[in-house]
C-alpha cells in the first residue's frame, strides 16, 4: 500500500511587502535583493494572523480538494517554526477550527524541511493503518524577523500550504521520503532567545534574540551541497535517473541556491518549480505553496513524477519522490 496526496491547498496572507518597501525600512536596494536571492515581494500575516489562521485556510482548501470534510481525518500535523504559542500545539488550534473531532494533533519542528519531515510521519502513518492525515506547513516568518536586520529581513515572508494524504493502493503515491540532519551546524541558523536556554527577558529583548539570525554566506554553500547530495541519493534509491523527474520542487529559500543545485543535477529551469520572487522564504510553507500552485498551472498532472527537495535550520534537509 501506498500513501497519496489526495488533495492540496494554500493560502497567503493579502498584505504584499515589496523590495521598495524594505528600501525604505533598511539599507538596502531593489537591485541588491533581486540579484542575491531573486526575491521581488513576499507577503505578510495582518496584524493578530497567526500560524493557525492561515494553516486552517490552507488546511480547508486541501480537504475540499480531496473531497473529504474534516471528520475524516486521522491527525493533523504542522509543520512550523513560528506557532500561535509556545504551548500548546498549533495542530490542536486548527483540529478546533476545523472541527477534526477524531483527529490526533501535534506540531513538528524542522525549520525549512518541517513540510517533508510530516509528509514522511504522515506516510508511515498511512502505511500503518491510517486512512487521512492532513499535513500543514504553515508560518508568520514576520514574527520572528528583526526588521531592522539587512541580512535577514529581505528574505522570509508569510504562507501556509496543506496536503491531505491518503491511502492508496494504486501506483500512485510516495515512492520514498528521506531525511537527514548535522546539529553540528545548530548555529547557523537560529532564534537564539525566548527558549528553555535562555527564556524570555528584558536582556533578550534588548539585544534581540528573540529574532532569527542566520550566517547567510555559510548557510548558502552547505544548501547547495546538501540538496545536490539527497536529490542524488534519492533518485538511486528509486533506480530513477534525473531526466525522469517531470518537476522538482525545492524549499524556495534563494534563486541562485536553486540555480547551483539545477546546474549541478542537470536539470533544466523548464523542470523547476520557482516562486521564490513572490514569497521569499516561508519556511516550511514553501514547499507545499509551491506545490498547490504547479497543480493549480497543471504542471503536475496525474502520473506526473515529483521531486521535493527541502534544506534549513538545524541543520536538516529531506526529499520525497511522489509517483501524483
Ligand atoms: O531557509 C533557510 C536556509 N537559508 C538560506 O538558504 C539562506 C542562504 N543564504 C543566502 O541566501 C545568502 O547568503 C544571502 C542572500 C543571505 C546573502 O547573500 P550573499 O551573496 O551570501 O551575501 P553576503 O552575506 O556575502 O554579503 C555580501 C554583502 C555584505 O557587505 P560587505 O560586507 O561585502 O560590504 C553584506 O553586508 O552584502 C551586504 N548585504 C546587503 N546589502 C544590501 C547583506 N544584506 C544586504 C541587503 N541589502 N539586504
Amino acid at each position: 500500500m501506498k500513501a497519496c496526496i489526495a488533495g492540496i491547498g494554500s493560502y497567503v496572507p493579502a498584505r504584499v511587502l515589496t523590495n521598495a518597501d524594505l528600501e525604505r525600512m533598511v539599507a538596502t536596494s531593489d537591485e541588491w535583493i533581486r540579484e542575491r536571492t531573486g526575491i521581488r515581494e513576499r507577503r505578510i500575516a495582518a496584524t493578530g494572523e497567526a500560524c493557525s489562521d492561515l494553516a486552517v485556510q490552507a488546511g480547508k482548501r486541501a480537504l475540499t480538494a480531496a473531497g473529504l470534510s474534516a471528520t475524516d481525518l486521522d491527525m493533523i500535523l504542522v509543520a512550523t517554526c513560528t506557532g500561535d504559542y509556545p504551548l500548546p500545539a498549533t495542530a490542536c488550534l486548527v483540529q478546533h477550527q476545523l472541527g477534526a473531532t477524531k483527529a490526533a494533533a501535534c506540531d513538528l519542528s524542522a525549520a525549512c524541511c518541517g513540510f517533508v519531515y510530516a509528509l514522511s510521519v504522515a506516510d508511515a502513518y498511512i502505511k500503518t493503518g491510517m486512512r487521512h492525515v492532513l499535513v500543514i506547513g504553515s508560518e508568520v516568518m514576520s514574527a520572528i524577523t528583526d526588521w531592522t536586520d539587512r541580512n535577514t529581513c529581505v528574505l522570509f515572508g508569510d504562507g501556509a500550504g496543506a496536503v491531505v494524504v491518503s491511502a492508496s493502493d494504486g501506483k500512485r503515491g510516495i515512492l520514498s521520503t528521506h531525511l537527514r540532519s548535522d546539529g553540528t551546524l545548530c548555529e547557523l541558523i537560529m532564534v537564539p532567545g525566548g527558549g528553555s536556554r535562555t527564556p524570555p527577558s528584558e536582556k533578550v529583548i534588548d539585544e534581540r534574540l528573540q529574532y532569527i539570525k542566520m550566517k547567510g554566506n555559510e548557510t548558502f554553500k552547505v544548501a547547495v551541497r546538501t540538496l545536490e547530495e539527497i536529490a542524488r541519493s534519492t533518485l538511486s534509491a528509486n533506480h530513477l535517473r534525473v531526466e525522469d523527474i517531470d518537476l522538482y520542487v525545492p524549499h524556495q529559500a534563494n534563486i541562485r541556491i536553486l540555480k547551483a543545485v539545477m546546474e549541478r543535477l542537470g536539470l533544466p529551469i523548464e523542470k523547476v518549480m520557482l516562486n521564490v520572487d513572490r514569497y521569499g522564504n516561508t519556511s516550511a510553507a514553501s514547499i507545499p505553496i509551491a506545490l498547490d500552485e504547479a497543480v493549480r498551472e497543471g504542471r503536475i498532472k496525474d502520473g506526473s513524477l515529483v521531486m521535493l527537495g527541502a534544506f534549513g535550520a538545524g541543520l536538516t534537509w529531506a526529499s520525497a519522490v511522489i509517483r501524483w
